[in-house]
């Protein structure tokens, strides 16, 4: 597979992602639901940051980044939630099955983006690694794992 169709690929997981942190923003229930709602808000933030860049790194390289929700839904694999209350730990747990996800992508990019000699690509996807394992790290140490 193409660099910009696995950039496509993350691209479109990450916009469902996007609305799915909105979702456990909204929905979650629990002694403790304000950190995690203020939790999710920071991670919504960075999500649509993390779209932004790599629809223009898809741009920069020539490519057409996936723009429609319904292109969206048919490229993302990462599963929805329903629109129902979920409990601290369950909203992590899914939390950090979608954040492995988006970190071995990311490292699939890498090496595919290092193999085509494209730096900066690597360098992105590089960082996106970084936070994503920084971000496991503190998930599970929240389930006391
Ligand atoms: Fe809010």
């Amino acid at each position: 597979m193409s660099l910009v169709n696995k950039l496509n690929e993350f691209l479109a997981n990450q916009q469902v992602f996007y609305v799915k942190l909105h979702n456990l923003h909204w929905y979650v229930v629990g002694p403790s639901f304000f950190t995690l709602h203020a939790k999710f808000e920071e991670l919504y933030d960075e999500s649509a940051a993390i779209v932004d860049d790599v629809a223009e790194r898809i741009l920069a390289l020539g490519g057409s980044p996936v723009a429609s929700v319904k292109k969206a839904s048919e490229i993302a694999t990462i599963k929805e939630l329903c629109d129902e209350k979920i409990s601290g730990d369950d909203s992590v747990k899914t939390l950090i099955e979608d954040v492995k996800f988006f970190n071995n992508l990311s490292k699939e990019i890498r090496s595919l983006a290092g193999e085509e000699g494209d730096g900066v690509t690597e360098d992105q996807f590089n960082n996106y690694v970084g936070a994503y394992e920084k971000l496991l790290w503190m998930l599970e140490a929240y389930l006391c794992k």
